[in-house]
């Protein structure tokens, strides 16, 4: 057990920080998928949310393990949040004197780290607002509930979280492993650049799924049937074939 006295401290916050960010990107991309599973169809996204709502192990949906799972996720973001602030730059002299040494050095790592503070402030915000309704409303996720809360002015929302989120998981992985010296990727100047190129290309890449998943939502949040709140039922598809 550490005493609080004990200088390891700052070394074993600095491990929680990176394990808790770690998870949080993992679960980012995950979830990125599983939200796309709408440009496959309403159908596949709706064994998606039943998935979600423990279609393996009961017969009759389960909301309250996706409050669960919101809950979870909600506290490793708090976790992870608390102890990033304590990086920031503190107060007006501190922010001044970082700027100036920013613009003179032109450095583009430095740039990314600034980026990745702005982008993180935006998801203290806005990450909660989405976690807050998920967890209040876990039944309300499906091809068309999910459709008509994006249609319904949800899309500002997921665009603001789209952007942060994916930037800040993609700068936060690349210095993750730059940090902890991962595979060796991040060894000399030439090796930090590849992986950067990398990153940007995830990056790019979980922007572009997020975009069409949201084009699809917002499809389908424009028909007749889903704007008249009827939720989406496969077995009245069915029966009307
Ligand atoms: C248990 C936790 C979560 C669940 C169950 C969940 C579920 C969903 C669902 C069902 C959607 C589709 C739209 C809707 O129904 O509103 C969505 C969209 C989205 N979520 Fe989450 N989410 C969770 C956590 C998060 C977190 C922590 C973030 C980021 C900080 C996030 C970022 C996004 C983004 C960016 C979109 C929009 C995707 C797009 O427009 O393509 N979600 N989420």
């Amino acid at each position: 057990m550490l005493a609080l006295s004990d200088k390891r401290w700052p070394a074993w916050l600095d491990l929680v920080q990176g394990l808790t960010g770690l998870l949080l990107v993992l679960f980012m991309w995950a979830h990125l998928f599983a939200v796309s599973s709408i440009l496959l169809g309403k159908s596949a996204m709706f064994r998606v949310t039943r998935f979600f709502e423990g279609s393996l192990f009961f017969d009759t949906p389960q909301p309250w393990l996706v409050s669960l799972v919101a809950l979870t996720i909600f506290v490793l973001f708090a976790v992870h949040t608390v102890l990033a602030i304590r990086k920031m730059p503190d107060g007006y002299r501190q922010w001044r004197a970082w700027l100036v040494h920013m613009r003179g050095m032109r450095h583009e790592e430095t740039t990314l780290w600034l980026l990745q503070v702005l982008t993180g402030l935006v998801l203290m915000f806005f990450a909660t607002a989405h976690l807050l309704e998920l967890f209040i409303h876990p039944a309300n996720i499906g091809p068309h509930a999910s459709s008509a809360r994006i249609a319904d002015g949800g899309w500002v929302l997921g665009l603001i979280l789209l952007f942060s989120v994916e930037v800040h998981a993609g700068i936060g992985l690349y210095r993750l492993i730059i940090k902890w010296g991962w595979f060796g990727l991040g060894d000399s100047v030439r090796k930090r650049q590849r992986l950067r190129r990398v990153v940007y290309g995830l990056v790019t890449f979980f922007l572009v799924l997020g975009l069409a998943t949201q084009q699809a939502y917002l499809r389908i949040g424009e028909e007749e049937a889903v704007r008249a709140g009827v939720r989406y039922d496969p077995t009245a598809i069915e029966a009307s074939h």
